[in-house]
């Protein structure tokens, strides 16, 4: 998948995205969701990451019998992006859950986040149905580092 991106200015991540991709990203994220496999808690999320190069990627949560085995779909998006080779920086983060508004991101999934950009927007749906947007700084302040 190909959103618009320009690479044309130092300013942080999220100042560099317009509003149409914001609601493009969080589209993706809702569609997404509707494939989550969560038949244990019934609670479905979805994730879109946009990366620099304007590419983006989706993944929903993947539970397990195995409760503690459940991958989020934040991680999941991420991962494919990995798996396909992508190497600039996340962007933005859009999550979507059918069941939640402001479908906050678990600290795991923070953690995972900042491990590919300390600068990324995190873009969620509040109640009204408009994008409401974090820095990754701002929800996991100090995150671990090697
Ligand atoms: N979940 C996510 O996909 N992302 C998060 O950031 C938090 C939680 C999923 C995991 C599980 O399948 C369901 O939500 C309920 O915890």
């Amino acid at each position: 998948m190909q959103v618009n991106q320009k690479k044309d200015s130092n300013k942080p991540l999220i100042n560099k995205l317009k509003s149409g991709e914001i609601k493009k990203i969080l589209k993706f994220a809702s569609d997404v969701a509707q494939n989550a496999y969560s038949p244990y808690s019934k609670f479905k999320v979805g994730a879109c990451v946009l990366y620099e190069d304007g590419n983006a990627y989706t993944g929903c949560n993947v539970e397990n019998a195995s409760y503690g085995l459940t991958l989020c779909a934040e991680r999941t998006a991420i991962s494919s992006a990995i798996a396909d080779g992508e190497k600039t920086k996340i962007v933005a983060v859009a999550i979507y859950s059918p069941n939640a508004k402001l479908c906050y991101p678990c600290g795991a999934c923070r953690q995972w986040i900042a491990e590919f950009s300390k600068d990324a927007a995190v873009i969620l749906e509040d109640t009204d149905g408009n994008p409401k947007s974090f820095s990754i700084k701002e929800l996991l302040p100090h995150s671990f580092e090697l």
